[in-house]
């Protein structure tokens, strides 16, 4: 049974009851590389402050590296009444090194010590998220350019509203994903910022050089407030923030995918490596990766609501409650990772069936707006021009008539102002090619877009 580093003022063992309730370790272990990383810098700061020697320190940092290459090899035994990852590795050190080991812990608490670990940890996965968020933006930019004629009808209500290049569709995703990727970056900002030298709430009495870890740890600055410092998980908090909003586009992206998919629409269809089949119904395929990547959304808003909630009234400073910010920051920042690669890997082998699309695209008077702009540029008021138009949707509808369908006769009984021109607007490529205003979906602008877009991720 290993004894407690803060066993010292009590008489009693701890009921195995509370060791089970209280530990950490079972999830805090995958904390162990920052842990390792953030006491090494530790030590070598009170080394050059002349806390410890240098003979201690080099010894300490043997020690931890040797636990490194046991946890790494799975040789490292983790004991749940040594509750967390902290106490299991300072423990194991001590059991190494004897009294060198001892005082690693110096100038430190378990306080700062996990709000170190848990930055470290958001910091990897920050950047990882946005290496991914990287990929899946490029991914979308290439299908932009190589889809660049297809056209399929665009939705408001989900009803066909005006025709649109399946490539700005497409681009609307890859502006969503580069805000999320600025916002992680943005956030990074803030996470990347030493907590350590806080110790338990209120500094120390010690020659501590935070600065010289912030160093070490390439940290871009150092906590301004040692009470803040071990309080707060407003960065853990913006992390899940972030990823609950990539996760809301990502979960549209994957609907559609499976409304597309399906027999009604038949826009898309995704390869046989990305789908699955049914255990009763043989003719099935089904989306499964997209609905999953749909269904994880829950949980990762979840996690940002479990944080919330758990912070919500907190007196400062650290309360054990906090320990509870663990497996919802695992639990989303692996789900993100997983969702974004599948995602990647799915896109690169959609294939869309354009001609479907181009018709469909062309269904419903779709281009009745293009009649109305047309009327306005003849001068009428957009009010009338819309009225009109509309009695001319009508009356195709009850003719059983599309717009391209009705005669120059037939237009002009709804106004004068329509020539034997409205032809040309009402075609849906024409309509298409018109949207010339910036952000619009003409070739020309979607062109200049995956342009400006390309040159930013660069
Ligand atoms: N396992 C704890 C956590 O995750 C570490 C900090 C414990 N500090 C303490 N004073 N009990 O928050």
């Amino acid at each position: 049974m290993a004894k407690k580093p803060w066993a010292g003022r009590f008489t009693e063992a701890t009921s195995k009851g509370v060791e089970k309730f209280t530990e950490s370790i079972s999830f805090d272990k995958r904390l162990w590389k920052y842990d390792i990383e953030g006491s090494v810098a530790h030590a070598r700061m009170l080394a050059r402050q002349g806390i410890i020697s240098k003979k201690e320190c080099d010894r300490i940092v043997s020690g931890l590296k040797e636990i490194h290459r046991e946890i790494e090899q799975g040789l490292f035994v983790f004991r749940e009444e040594l509750e967390d990852i902290h106490m299991n590795i300072e423990s194991a050190l001590i059991g190494k090194i004897g009294d060198a080991g001892g005082k690693l812990h110096t100038a430190r608490s378990r306080n700062d010590q996990v709000a170190l670990d848990i930055r470290l940890y958001l910091r990897d996965r920050t950047r990882e998220i946005s290496g991914l968020l990287l990929g899946l933006e490029k991914e979308l930019a290439d299908m932009a350019e190589k889809n660049l004629g297809v056209m399929m009808p665009g939705y408001t209500h989900t009803q066909r509203a005006q025709p649109v290049l399946l490539s700005h569709h497409m681009m609307a995703y890859a502006q969503m994903f580069d805000r999320d990727r600025q916002r992680f970056s943005d956030a990074l900002k803030r996470i990347n910022i030493l907590p350590l030298g806080a110790c338990a709430l209120a500094g120390t009495s010690l020659p501590i050089d935070r600065a010289f870890v912030a160093e070490l740890l390439k940290f871009d600055g150092v906590s301004e407030n040692s009470i803040d410092s071990v309080s707060d998980r407003d960065g853990v908090i913006e992390f899940l923030a972030c990823s609950a909003i990539f996760m809301s586009h990502i979960s549209r992206l994957a609907e559609e995918l499976v409304l597309w998919s399906s027999e009604e629409f038949f826009f898309v269809s995704m390869s046989d490596a990305h789908t699955t089949g049914s255990s009763i119904m043989p003719q099935k395929k089904n989306p499964d990766v997209a609905e999953l990547m749909r269904g994880k959304t829950g949980r990762v808003y979840g996690s940002l609501v479990s944080l919330l909630t758990m912070m919500k009234g907190l007196p400062l400073s650290y309360n054990r409650d906090m320990q509870e910010d663990k497996e919802p920051i695992f639990d989303a920042a692996e789900t993100v990772t997983a969702v974004l690669t599948n995602a990647a890997e799915l896109l690169t082998r959609v294939t869309f069936n354009s001609e479907r699309m181009a018709k469909v695209a062309g269904d419903g008077y779709s281009t009745a707006t293009d009649i109305a702009e047309y009327l306005v540029r003849k001068g009428l008021p957009v009010r009338q021009a819309h009225e009109i138009t509309g009695r001319i949707v009508r009356y195709a509808i009850e003719s059983g008539k599309g717009l391209t369908d009705l005669t120059p006769q037939e237009y002009k009984a709804y106004s004068s102002l329509i020539g034997s021109d409205i032809y040309d607007f009402i075609d849906v490529r024409a309509s298409i090619n018109s949207k010339t205003s910036f952000g619009g979906t003409s070739p020309a602008r979607v062109k200049e877009q995956i342009k400006r877009f390309r040159k930013r991720l660069r």
